[in-house]
């Protein structure tokens, strides 16, 4: 098929070079001139890992190509995926003006073709939207073009470092779409991804986008949960790590996504919660529940900020702090709702002094807060002198480091460990202070 991806960030990407390397002829549109110009050199803006190859074989073999022009971009399509962004609004509301810039293009691209009546181009809304928006789209587009057009949903769930495998071996693929014959050609789009029988749900557009809102809405309470209950651990002197083994030994609980920690960030699961809560008060249907993970999870951070500055006891000015982790989870460089920005935020205020290594956030970082931390290649170099090490991302290089050679270089030994990678009794015989998440608090 011949398709238009809309947005190349994290999603369209990702969806364009799997589509194009299942054989599709794509074409990937973006605004920002610059993403295009490194797309074309087949450089990867984001990183993702193995992305990079995909683009640059498809980019090869002319299956996958980049423009900022739209009329290039709109003039074949079969499929036209929207994925452009959806943030939330300064009241929590999910901002569609990127979606329904999109449609106007989209829309006045169709009405500058000749009209295809045996098979119009159908737009699929792939960016998380509160439901009702894939109406919003058609009425858009519809307002600019009298000719034919098919509009569906496919939200998407990949997570940013598997990303890959995620879009090329789906647990599910849902499809929202307008008629049958819609929803049967986005099917057939999808084949080559789910041939070991992983299913295909077709549905009404309407219930296509809510399954997106519901299934972050779950991951995240999931997670405050945990958090919430690794407070009560905390307060108690109950442990978390046995009361987490304990509890999801129950198959009705299961054991995923239970990790406590500095609390859930990223792109989708903070402002997905508040677009939920945001749809409530529009629709006059209350949701506390999810308004209270949203609390919970915010005050998961600042309650591991509060426990930094209380173990300094208000003598934080000039205290030279490491930090380990800068990206929201690891296997990306996204820091969008990082926990790390906020408690490396609270603790510059408080006048302390970082030194971070990130093995990839670097260049994402330093956008948000320039050069008020200072940015290391190495991860021990952060450490020489430092009197704190936070741990923000559970990295795979940050789970078995050289503890003597930290606390050789370290002016104190003291580690505030929010991913709980390190057994509380270990770090005691290693000579530090620990700190860490529902579990016994290590002073040496
Ligand atoms: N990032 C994730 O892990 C993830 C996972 C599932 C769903 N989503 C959803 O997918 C959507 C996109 O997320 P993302 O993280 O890929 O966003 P992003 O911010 O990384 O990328 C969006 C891109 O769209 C471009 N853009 C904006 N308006 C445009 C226009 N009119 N024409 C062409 N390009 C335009 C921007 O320049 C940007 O490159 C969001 O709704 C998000 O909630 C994201």
């Amino acid at each position: 098929m011949k398709i238009t991806i809309v947005g190349t960030g994290y999603v369209g990407l990702v969806t364009g070079t799997c589509l194009a390397n299942s054989g599709n002829d794509v074409i990937c549109l973006d605004v920002a001139a610059d993403k295009i110009a490194r797309l074309r050199q087949g450089q990867s803006p984001i990183y993702e890992p193995g992305l990079e190859e995909l683009i640059q074989r498809n980019h090869k073999s002319g299956r996958l190509r980049f423009t900022t022009d739209k009329a290039e971009a709109y003039r074949e399509a079969t499929v036209i995926f929207i994925c452009v962004g959806t943030p939330s609004d300064s009241h929590g509301y999910a901002d569609l003006r990127y979606v329904l810039g999109a449609a106007v293009d989209v829309g006045q691209a169709i009405e500058a073709q000749p009209a295809r009546e045996k098979e119009p181009p159908i737009v699929v809304v792939k960016s998380t939207v509160p439901v009702g928006t894939g109406a919003k789209v058609w009425a858009e587009i519809a307002r600019h073009t009298a000719k034919p057009f098919r509009t569906a949903s496919n939200p998407e769930f990949l997570k940013e470092g598997a990303a890959i495998a995620d879009f090329t071996k789906p647990d599910r693929v849902v499809i929202g779409a307008q008629d049958e014959w819609t929803g049967n050609r986005l099917r057939e789009l999808h084949e080559p991804f789910v041939r070991q029988g992983n299913p295909v749900y077709l549905m009404d557009i309407a219930s296509a986008e809510m399954v997106k809102y519901s299934a972050n809405a779950m991951l995240a309470t999931k997670i405050s949960f945990i958090n919430e209950i690794s407070r009560l651990c905390e307060s108690f002197g109950a442990d978390i790590d046995q009361v987490r083994r304990g509890m999801c030994a129950d198959r009705r609980i299961g054991n995923q996504f239970l990790y406590p920690g500095l609390g859930y960030g990223g792109s989708c699961f903070p402002k997905d919660v508040l677009a939920c809560v945001s749809m409530g008060k529009q629709s006059q249907t209350p949701t506390p529940l999810l308004a209270a993970v949203h609390e919970v999870n915010q005050n998961q951070r600042e309650a591991f900020a509060a426990k930094i500055l209380a173990h300094y006891q208000g003598k934080i000015r000039g205290c030279k702090l490491a930090v380990w982790g800068i990206a929201f989870k690891p296997g990306t460089d996204d820091v969008r709702e990082a926990p790390s920005l906020s408690i490396m935020q609270r603790l510059l205020e408080a006048g302390a002094v970082i030194a971070a290594h990130d093995p990839v956030a670097h260049g994402t970082c330093r956008a948000v807060l320039g050069d008020k931390v200072s940015y290391h290649e190495d991860m021990y170099a952060p450490l020489a002198g430092a009197e704190g090490l936070i741990v923000c991302t559970d990295w795979d290089e940050f789970k078995h480091p050289d503890f003597p050679r930290m606390r050789g270089v370290m002016q104190q030994a003291v580690i505030f460990d929010g991913r709980n990678l390190y057994r509380p009794q270990a770090m005691e015989e290693y000579g530090f202070s620990y700190y860490s998440v529902g579990r016994k608090t290590v002073a040496v």
